[in-house]
């Protein structure tokens, strides 16, 4: 049974204080997860120590970085390493997000090498693919993500596939309160699902949880994680208010 899983994406936002605040309300909230189901928090770096301690005794929370570097140490001034990240107990770290590859010009073959890193130092990758609205437009979107899959993931065994989390974010959705629709979200989360399958066989393609991320809202989480191949979600704005971070977490039931 795959995972189903619901992550923060806090990206450049809170203060350490309303951090640990928003940690500590989602504690709070007396959620009930069930086994398989997964709550992560994904800080910016300087919050995982303090992250990390708030949670370790919560099971079924788990923390995240919002990127690693793509080389393993050295004289690469204000990277982060995976072997950092590993060293203070992030256990995830979302890889390919939208606005470091259009931001940070991170091509899909620099996000090879960080999932290779992530995964030699003992982190989940949380490997993110999406189009931009000019590709949804020209219904392209299908080859624009098989690539991105090809490029950054096809090099790995199956055995490391085992890893990763895949999260579909269409560009178009981010941040813009135009969120995919249910059928568009199932429609995509079903390819990608099937190219892992002819990738690297059915099992795979069962095993590997997928999550949707574009405005997803407590208003819309129920209906997309309705969706047979959709896993759960990767919240951006949502996921600073704990109110409705929780309630998206409810709709993974
Ligand atoms: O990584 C999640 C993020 O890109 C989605 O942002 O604000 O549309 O939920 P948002």
């Amino acid at each position: 049974m795959r995972k189903k899983i619901v992550a923060g994406n806090w990206k450049m936002n809170l203060t350490l204080a309303q951090g640990e605040q928003l940690i500590n309300d989602v504690l709070a909230a007396g959620l009930h997860l069930q086994e398989g189901q997964e709550v992560v928090f994904a800080t910016p770096f300087p919050y995982l120590v303090k992250a990390k301690a708030l949670i370790k005794n919560n099971p079924g929370f788990f923390l995240a970085s919002q990127n690693s570097a793509s080389e393993k140490s050295g004289a690469y001034t204000g990277e982060v390493s995976a072997e950092m990240l590993q060293s203070v107990g992030v256990d995830y770290v979302i890889l390919g997000h939208s606005e470091r590859r259009e931001y940070f010009q991170e091509s899909n073959a620099v996000l090879a090498k960080k999932i290779d890193l992530a995964l030699a130092n003992g982190l989940k990758p949380l490997f993110c693919c999406g189009e931009p609205l000019e590709v949804r437009k020209a219904e392209t979107q299908n080859e624009y993500v098989a690539k991105q899959l090809e490029e950054s993931l096809y090099h790995l065994t199956a055995e490391q596939l085992k890893n990763v989390v895949i999260a579909y974010e269409p560009i178009w959705a981010i941040g813009t309160g135009l969120t995919a629709s249910a059928a568009q979200a199932q429609d995509m989360h079903a390819f990608i699902r099937a190219q892992i399958a002819a990738k690297y066989g059915r099992e795979a393609a069962l095993n590997i949880s997928i999550l949707y991320g574009g405005s997803a809202k407590p208003s819309n989480a129920v209906e997309l994680f309705s969706c047979p191949d959709v896993d759960g979600g990767l919240i951006g704005g949502a996921s600073l208010v704990a109110a409705d971070f929780v309630a998206i977490i409810k709709a993974l039931a």
